[in-house]
């Protein structure tokens, strides 16, 4: 949880004062105002601020009606059709060949009892209740944890499929702003790749589940500033090597340490087209940032450092705690500081940071920040090597049963 700023303490005080209903609709001002003094850039707060008015205080996501993002960048047309792009020709063959059917391909017919602590969704050790007990004085009954971890395994899977939507907007708008013919090829298989993850995530959530969650604020906000901005390497930068890094290093742990069969075949299927989603954005921005001038490189290495820290802390599962009847700040204070639960999040970088160094992006400016995340750690991980010794430090360890797939 970020640090609450005097200003925001001295007007909390104040509204601890007001009649509970309009409390909560102040308290969300306050968020905002949190957020944007936060971000440490002027222009990304900008760009930001309007994201985090709609998705804070309006709570569009929440109220479950349909939302729109304004989209103001250029489509590229080449009325040549040249063959531009030798590696992404390469991955538009791959991506055809790896095609799956959703419906057809995955063993739906698999039963899941997300209540049967024979076969825990979330890896046991993701929570330590005994923790939760001492730092937030939370006793939970055997029941009633099985309970949390039903809505912490519904809320993180929402969270992936809300992602995937955003993937397959995004990955629209990709398409229409590469300038590489090759380039759109493959993009039309990653608007095929995103759809055919919604269509599991969810079918996943209603049929094994039975419950989902709204999307995050703050993954929409991550979203609105993606879709958003007019530049396309932006989107490149956000989208296929943030969030689907993000995403990939997430389906890959739940791969590794989740002991139900179905998601687990479901995360592995996702994860092969992930891979390829990931390799097209290192390919379209290989080389354009060591051209690019100090105050355009700046702009992109402050959205990297917000980006981060909006994706590290924003994702503290608050709903849930909400929905538990907990005390929502002390859970979430556990939530921020608990051992096994930072591992988890600062794993989530393990395969953004080295693509971020590969593109020279790890800049003395971003250095620094990435580090007091505690996510710098990664710019040389290797998942190959480093595997087992990530096994070994996990409290997860001793679960697991077989590596990720290879990335295609
Ligand atoms: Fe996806
Ligand atoms: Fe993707």
């Amino acid at each position: 949880m970020s640090e609450t700023t005097p200003l925001t303490n001295r007007l909390a005080g104040l509204v601890n004062r007001l009649p509970a209903r309009v409390r909560d609709t102040v308290d969300r001002y306050l968020e905002v105002i949190d957020l944007a003094r936060e971000l440490k850039d002027p222009k990304v707060a900008r760009s930001l601020a309007p994201a985090g008015l709609r998705g804070l205080i309006l709570r569009r996501g929440k109220q479950g009606t349909p939302t729109q993002f304004p989209a103001s960048h250029n489509a590229h047309f080449d009325w040549t059709y040249p063959a531009d792009h030798d590696d992404m020709r390469d991955l538009y063959d791959r991506a055809k060949r790896g095609q799956w059917d959703g419906a057809t391909y995955l063993p739906w017919q698999t039963s899941v009892d997300p209540m049967n602590p024979e076969v825990p969704i979330l890896p046991d050790g993701y929570f330590d209740f005994s923790i939760l007990e001492d730092a937030a004085g939370v006793r939970l009954t055997a029941q009633q944890q099985l309970a949390f971890k039903h809505s912490l395994t519904a809320w993180m899977l929402s969270q992936f499929l809300h992602g995937e939507q955003g993937a397959l907007q995004a990955a629209c708008q990709v398409t229409e702003a590469v300038q590489f013919f090759d380039g759109k090829l493959y993009g039309g298989t990653q608007v095929v790749d995103e759809a055919r993850h919604v269509e599991v995530y969810d079918r996943y959530l209603r049929e094994k589940i039975g419950t989902g969650y709204p999307v995050s604020e703050h993954l929409k906000s991550l979203l609105d500033v993606i879709l958003e901005d007019t530049r396309w390497d932006m989107k490149y930068l956000g989208m296929q090597l943030m969030v689907e890094g993000l995403a990939l290093a997430a389906f890959g742990l739940i791969h590794r340490f989740s002991d139900e069969p179905l998601l687990k075949e479901i995360v592995h299927l996702v994860m092969r087209d992930e891979a390829r989603h990931v390799a097209f954005g290192v390919i379209g921005l290989r080389g354009i940032y060591e051209e690019m001038s100090p105050s355009e490189l700046r702009d992109r290495e402050d959205f990297i450092i917000e980006g981060s820290r909006l994706m590290r802390d924003r994702f503290l599962a608050q709903e849930v705690w909400e929905k538990m009847g907990m005390p929502v700040d002390e859970c979430v204070e556990y939530a921020t500081n608990a051992p096994s639960i930072v591992f988890f999040r600062s794993l989530l970088f393990s395969k953004i940071v080295p693509n971020l160094k590969r593109l020279g992006l790890l800049t003395p400016y971003v250095r620094p920040h990435l580090a007091q995340l505690g996510v710098l750690q990664f710019e040389s991980f290797d998942p190959d090597a480093d595997q087992d010794a990530i096994d070994s430090s996990f409290v997860f360890a001793g679960r697991h049963e077989a590596a990720p797939p290879a990335a295609e």
